[in-house]
């Protein structure tokens, strides 16, 4: 059905040497949480290197549904959230995009009410929120639950000390979020410490908060009495960056992805090393070249940051499907992440799956095939696929890349790649 209605699909003819530059994009999991925070206060709030992507528009959506003024334009959004009155998020936007939740924290904090759909499970498993309630239920705040909605009502929230049971990315987000106006001060232990975080921490200090720790597994947060807009640069998409430097291993190629700071890609470059691909980091960028020939398996299992991050795990996997030997990789942070592989499968991939372990026989010959992305990483996973892949790949259900990459197909292009959209009828064959 979705491709007789004239979906957009890729088009990928596989066997192209990948060389050039690309600029990596502002980071959608930074930007999103950036976008919620200025939900904090009243005014006028500036982010500049905002990707265009669907996700960042549906976040838009949800900042205008409760009342904001949002301008969005070059890569600068403007927030104006003077206006802001509602605080319910409509199910739609936070089924369509699970990062909806991160409104929680700044409406309770500001308004001292949030009502937001419970998320369902999603296609990387069941994604629970139980830590996100339980510190703001600590912070003060009245946690009910009815007709599919989470409520949380506190007229001022206080300080907490709590030990988080898992260094969850959004109930950390969402929990700082709401501690920068509670009274006291504030210390969450076993935080996540993602460049994300540390980006969202620096916003919210520009914004008048008082934060100490960011980056580090302890963070204290000493509440003050009101928030300001402020204005803020989004940091680089370390994940997108982690994509295209694939891009250029798997087809034996020489890439150099700009505009990051090499040290958050620390073990992912590592594991490339180990593979036989040879990287090289500048203050600001990564690249990659290598010979497929030569390269050979390594094991991977995925962690919180500073471990090897889950979102690079898909493409990740392709790699090690062309690399030569056998290995496991461990998917630790989210179950169901391995939805993509019998798609990598039907391109020539060798994959065994037990639970959350997959065991990859590399040195395979990929040839292209008709495929779906079953969801964003897992999608770009598979159009690298189709880069080294013999033939034509064709790439259906391509919206999931563009929840998350801005121009994904134009700078593949500008790499060399053979890539084009089209939304023509499919050819059966
Ligand atoms: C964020 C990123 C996502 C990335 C993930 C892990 C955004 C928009 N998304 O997702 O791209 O893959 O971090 O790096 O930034 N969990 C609980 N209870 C909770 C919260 C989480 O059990 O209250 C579990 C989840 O079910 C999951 C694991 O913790 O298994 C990781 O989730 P979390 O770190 O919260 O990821 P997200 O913030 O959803």
């Amino acid at each position: 059905m979705t491709e007789a209605s004239g979906e957009p699909r890729l088009l990928i003819r596989g066997g192209h040497r990948l060389e050039g530059q690309v600029a990596v994009s502002g980071a959608k999991n930074s930007a999103l949480k950036l976008m919620a925070a200025s939900l904090l206060a009243p005014g006028v709030s500036i982010l500049h290197n905002v990707p265009d992507i669907q996700d960042v528009r549906t976040m838009q959506e949800v900042l205008e549904y409760l009342g904001a003024v949002v301008d969005f334009a070059d890569g600068t959004l403007t927030v104006d959230t003077t206006a802001v009155q509602s605080q319910v998020a409509p199910y739609e936007l936070v089924q369509r995009m699970r990062a909806s939740i991160q409104i929680m924290g700044p409406l309770v904090a500001r308004f001292g009410r949030a009502r937001v759909p419970m998320p369902g499970g999603c296609n990387l498993g069941p994604r629970k929120i139980d830590i996100h309630l339980r510190g703001l239920a600590d912070m003060g705040g009245v946690v009910r639950l009815d007709h599919g909605f989470v409520e949380v009502t506190a007229p001022k929230l206080h300080a907490i000390d709590m030990f988080l049971d898992y260094p969850s990315v959004g109930a950390t987000e969402n929990l700082l979020m709401a501690a920068v106006m509670a009274e006291g001060t504030t210390t969450l232990e076993n935080v996540a410490r993602e460049p994300e975080i540390v980006d969202l921490c620096k916003f919210l200090v520009s914004m008048g908060a008082d934060i100490e720790g960011a980056g580090s597994s302890t963070i204290r947060v000493n509440g003050v009495d009101e928030m300001h807009p402020a204005e803020h640069t989004v940091l680089g998409d370390r994940i997108e960056a982690g994509t295209f430097l694939v891009a250029g291993a798997v087809t034996g190629g020489e890439v150099e992805v700009t505009g990051i700071s090499p040290h958050v890609l620390d073990l992912f470059s590592s594991k490339l090393r180990s593979i036989g691909v040879q990287v090289h980091e500048n203050t600001r960028s990564v690249k990659v070249r290598g010979d497929p020939a030569g390269y050979t398996t390594v094991d991977v299992s995925t962690l919180p940051y500073p471990g090897f991050p889950t979102d690079l795990q898909a493409q990740m996997m392709v790699l090690l499907s062309i690399a030569e030997g056998v290995s496991v990789v461990t998917e630790n942070v989210f179950e169901n992440r391995f939805g993509f592989v019998d798609e990598l499968i039907r391109l020539g991939a060798d994959i065994r799956v037990d639970g959350n372990h997959a065991v990859v026989t590399g040195g395979q010959s990929l040839t292209g095939a008709i495929v779906r992305c079953p969801d964003l990483r897992a999608g770009a996973a598979l159009a690298l696929a189709g880069l080294v892949a013999e033939g034509c790949t064709e790439l259906r259900e391509v919206y999931h890349i563009d929840r998350g990459y801005e121009h994904f197909e134009e700078k593949l292009q500008t790499l060399g790649a053979e890539v084009e959209r089209t939304t023509a009828e499919p050819r059966h064959s």
